[in-house]
């Protein structure tokens, strides 16, 4: 039996080339191949869901406040894509609603994964919200939403049963297909380093995917090919789809 091509998950876009959660970040996803996008969705104070990986605006747009205490009106108005090096291009890029990547994504087979970042501000009412949006573009099949904040994903599995929920989580935990399958997680969002070849073949056998994050070098991309896992999450997908291409042709 051969096993599915692994599912090749750009992380916050293709965030090796391009200013991370941002639509250049998404388009270029694309453009190199990647199956899949992942990214981190937070709320501002107006309630509007955006993509961004800190609960700060600081990192990437220097404004020195919380994304839960402005309004959108406002966040879109800052510049995410100037502190990517001194590529100009990426200037006036601006942080993302979840629905501009919903909408960029509705008519390709691309999978979705959405990281709730609600582990540290909770964001309550985020998950309806979420499952909302993915209805309303008829997207969930698509969809796999991820968290490490491990009750909302359960929430998430009794409001949406019908979509893919993924738990993240960064050391060995012991069996933890039985841990997902007790949640109501389809698949293991594993720190690389916390997945072996054989918990990958058991978490299978109860239907249960690992997709790893977040592998960017080469020798770590070929070792969880070897493992033979569902999807990969990378920053460079080019490189991903490369080794994956390589591998066929053997
Ligand atoms: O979803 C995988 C990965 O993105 C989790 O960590 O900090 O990059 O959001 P982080
Ligand atoms: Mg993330």
């Amino acid at each position: 039996m051969t096993t599915p091509t692994p599912i090749i998950f750009a992380h916050r876009g293709a965030s090796g080339y391009c200013p991370e959660n941002t639509m250049a970040a998404f388009r270029r996803a694309l453009e190199l191949g990647a199956t899949g996008i992942e990214t981190d969705v937070q709320r501002t104070a107006d309630g509007q869901l955006v993509l961004i990986h800190d609960e700060s605006l600081k990192r990437t747009t220097g404004n020195d406040e919380l994304v839960k205490d402005v309004a959108y009106e406002e966040i879109v108005k800052l510049d995410a894509g100037n502190w990517y090096g001194s590529v100009a291009a990426y200037a006036g890029e601006s942080i993302p609603l979840l629905e501009d990547l919903l909408e960029l994504t509705k008519d390709t087979d691309t999978i979705i994964n959405l990281e709730l970042k609600n582990g540290v501000i909770p964001y309550e009412g985020m998950e309806q919200q979420v499952i909302d949006a993915v209805r309303k573009h008829g997207m969930s099949d698509r969809i796999v939403i991820s968290s490490f904040n491990h009750y909302s994903l359960a929430l998430c599995n009794r409001l949406a049963p019908d979509i893919r929920t993924g738990v993240l989580y960064m050391e060995g935990l012991y069996e933890p297909w039985k841990y997902a399958a007790a949640i109501g997680a389809d698949a293991l969002h594993a720190y690389h380093y916390a997945v072996l070849p054989e918990w990958v073949a058991e978490a299978r056998e109860h239907g249960v995917h690992y997709h790893p994050f977040t592998v960017n070098d080469e020798a770590g991309m070929k070792r969880m090919l070897a493992c033979e896992v569902s999807g990969i999450i990378t920053d460079y997908p080019d490189r991903l789809l490369n080794l994956i291409e390589e591998k066929g042709a053997l």
